[in-house]
C-alpha cells in the first residue's frame, strides 16, 4: 500500500467482469502479474458469446455510462479531434458520437476484439495503433489508468501529453476513487466511521482473501484516491483545470500548457 502525501492506493483482484467469470476466459488468470491485452481479448470473446449488443448489458452499467458521456461530450469544443485512450466495448464513444456529429472521434483499446459493438459506426475512428503524427484537442481515459502503476501511469501520461495532444489540449480522466465522497457519495457519521475502518482493514483483507481462495483471481490493478492522480497529472507536467465528484466516479481535467 502506497501513503504518501496522503496519495492513498492499494491492489486490486478480481474474479469477475460483467458477469463473466475469469476462470471460464482461454487465458488464465495470474495474482502476480497485471492482464495483458490477451487476457482482455479473451474476456472480450467471452463477452461477445454473453451480449449480443449494449442494450443487453446491466441496467446500471449503461445508466452510468450514459452520464459520463453526456459529462463528456458536454466538454468537447465544437468540431474538435477526440481520442478516446482504452475505449473497451465503445458504449460511451457510440453515444457521444451519435450527438456531436460535428466531432473527429477516434477510438483506441490495447484489446484487438474490444470494441467489436462499433466496428460499423462510421461516426467513430477506431483505431489498433497510435501515431504521433496525429494529435488531438482532448483525449479522454475512462476507467483505464486503474490497470497501470504509479510509475507507468507518469510514463504514460507523459507521452500522451508529448506524443498525442495538440498544445492547449485537455485530457479528463475518469476513475472510481477509493474515497466515497470523490465520486459523489455523501456519507453519514455511521458511513464515515464505517469508511475509515475499511479503508484500514481493506488492503489487508483483499490479502488475505487473495491468499486464501488464489484460484481465478486476476491482479486487476489500484484503487487510487484523487491525491495520487493528481500528483500523477503533476508529474507528467499537466496544469490543473477542475476535479469533479459525481454519478459514483471521479472527474479530472487537466490542461496541456
Ligand atoms: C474497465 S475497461 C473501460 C472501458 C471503457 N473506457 C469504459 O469506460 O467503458 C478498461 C479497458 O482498458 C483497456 N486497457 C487496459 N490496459 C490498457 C493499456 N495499457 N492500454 C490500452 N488499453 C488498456 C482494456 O482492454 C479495457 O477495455
Amino acid at each position: 500500500m502506497r501513503m504518501k502525501n496522503c496519495c492513498v492506493e492499494y491492489p486490486v483482484y478480481e474474479k469477475e467482469w460483467l458477469g463473466i467469470s475469469f476462470d471460464k476466459l482461454s487465458v488464465k488468470p495470474s495474482f502476480y502479474d497485471l492482464a495483458t491485452s490477451e487476457f482482455y481479448d479473451a474476456f472480450y470473446e467471452k463477452f461477445l458469446d454473453k451480449y449480443s449488443g449494449f442494450m443487453d448489458l446491466p441496467g446500471d452499467w449503461l445508466a452510468a455510462k450514459r452520464i459520463t458521456a453526456e459529462y463528456i461530450s458536454g466538454l468537447l469544443p465544437d468540431g474538435a479531434k477526440v481520442l478516446s485512450y482504452g475505449c473497451g466495448s465503445g458504449y460511451v464513444e457510440s453515444l457521444i458520437a451519435s450527438n456531436r456529429s460535428d466531432l473527429r472521434l477516434t477510438a483506441f483499446d490495447f484489446a484487438e476484439v474490444a470494441s467489436k459493438f462499433i466496428e460499423n459506426d462510421s461516426s467513430v475512428n477506431i483505431i489498433k495503433e497510435l501515431d504521433p503524427k496525429y494529435k488531438f484537442n482532448v483525449i479522454y481515459i475512462n476507467h483505464v489508468l486503474y490497470a497501470i502503476d504509479f510509475q507507468g501511469c507518469i510514463e504514460f501520461l507523459s507521452k500522451i501529453r508529448n506524443d498525442f495532444l495538440e498544445d492547449g489540449g485537455t485530457l479528463i480522466i475518469v476513475n472510481h476513487s477509493n474515497i466515497p465522497y470523490e465520486n459523489g457519495i455523501k456519507l453519514n457519521f455511521y458511513g464515515k466511521l464505517k469508511l475509515i475502518v475499511k479503508s484500514i482493514l481493506k488492503p489487508y483483507y483483499k490479502k488475505a482473501k487473495f491468499f486464501i481462495s488464489k484460484r481465478g483471481f486476476q491482479f486487476w490493478g489500484w484503487e487510487r484516491n484523487n491525491a495520487c492522480y493528481l500528483e500523477i497529472l503533476r508529474k507528467s507536467n499537466f496544469d490543473f483545470m477542475e476535479v469533479k465528484g459525481f454519478n459514483q466516479h471521479s472527474y479530472l481535467i487537466v490542461k496541456k500548457g
